[in-house]
């Protein structure tokens, strides 16, 4: 199906006159930054078994887990740059074009790529957090030397350090949930952007959005179950082509 222009300005005109207006991302937005989807043909579980991102296997085992993390999200994924879909989100953010985001990935790109307030739906590999006393690490630089030896321990206490994301069978963190939830219900336009809608809570959110007024805007490059219950407008394409058309339309 080809990108509708009339969609697309049907879409812009939409932002353009939306007091509220919520951009919800997955991973789909970084495929074009080199980094796997989760699911579908190339997805990373395809090739790993999540369980090692279990939160019990992460105890019990936290060596085995430390080293296919640090494989998949520090030394591969670490390496990602922005591409022109957090871009065009970020100068959104700046016009306030969107007035919140929300993301469920974990790659640190939105605010790599300038966006000020990203709600981290399940964390980033971004931090580092202490185990037992909490402290927490941002500095890209103290994270990789400090997980140069695996389980890295906190400089503070000693204790074993865990990336500052969601593991399964985790909760979320109560902010970050607080605010996606209040957002999503002010939203007067919701924008879904690369996401399955697999994951259990964020998944809520676009639903949550729609039963409380909002038009729904997806992009994703293939249809997925908020297409036909929950969708308004649905512009099939690449995540950086689509907000590309989008920011055009915009001027
Ligand atoms: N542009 C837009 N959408 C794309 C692109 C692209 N270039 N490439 C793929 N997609 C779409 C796919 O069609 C799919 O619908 O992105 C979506 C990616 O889905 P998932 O891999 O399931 O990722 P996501 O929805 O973010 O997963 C949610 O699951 O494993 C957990 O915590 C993990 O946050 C993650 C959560």
């Amino acid at each position: 199906m080809m990108l509708s222009e009339t969609e697309i300005k049907r879409a812009a005109v939409l932002i353009k006159e939306s007091p509220y207006t919520v951009a919800f991302t997955g991973a789909g937005i970084s495929v074009e930054s080199g980094i796997p989807p989760f699911r579908g043909g190339d997805g990373l579980w395809n090739k790993f078994d999540p369980s090692f991102l279990e939160i019990d296997y992460f105890y019990q085992q936290p060596l085995k887990s430390w080293e296919l993390i640090r494989k998949i999200f520090y030394q591969y994924l670490g390496k990602a740059r922005p591409n022109k879909a957090h871009d065009v989100l970020a100068r959104m953010e700046a016009r306030k074009l969107i007035h919140a985001l929300i993301t469920q990935n974990i790659d640190n790109l939105h605010q790599q790529a300038g966006n000020q307030d990203v709600i981290e739906f399940h964390g980033t590999t971004g931090r580092l957090i202490c185990t037992a006393c909490h402290q927490t690490i941002n500095d890209t630089a103290q994270i990789t030397k400090l997980i140069e030896n695996l389980p890295p321990a906190c400089p503070e206490c000693g204790g074993l350090l865990k990336p500052d994301f969601v593991f399964f069978s985790e909760m979320i963190p109560e902010s970050a949930r607080e605010r996606s939830f209040t957002a999503a219900q002010k939203a007067t336009v919701f924008m879904i952007i690369g996401t399955s809608g697999d994951v259990f809570p964020a998944a809520m959110l676009p639903p949550r959005s729609k039963q409380t007024g909002a038009t729904i805007i997806e992009i994703n490059t293939a249809p997925t179950s908020y297409t036909d219950a929950t969708t308004d407008i649905f512009l099939e394409g690449k995540a950086s082509v689509v907000m590309e058309a989008i920011e055009k339309a915009l001027e």
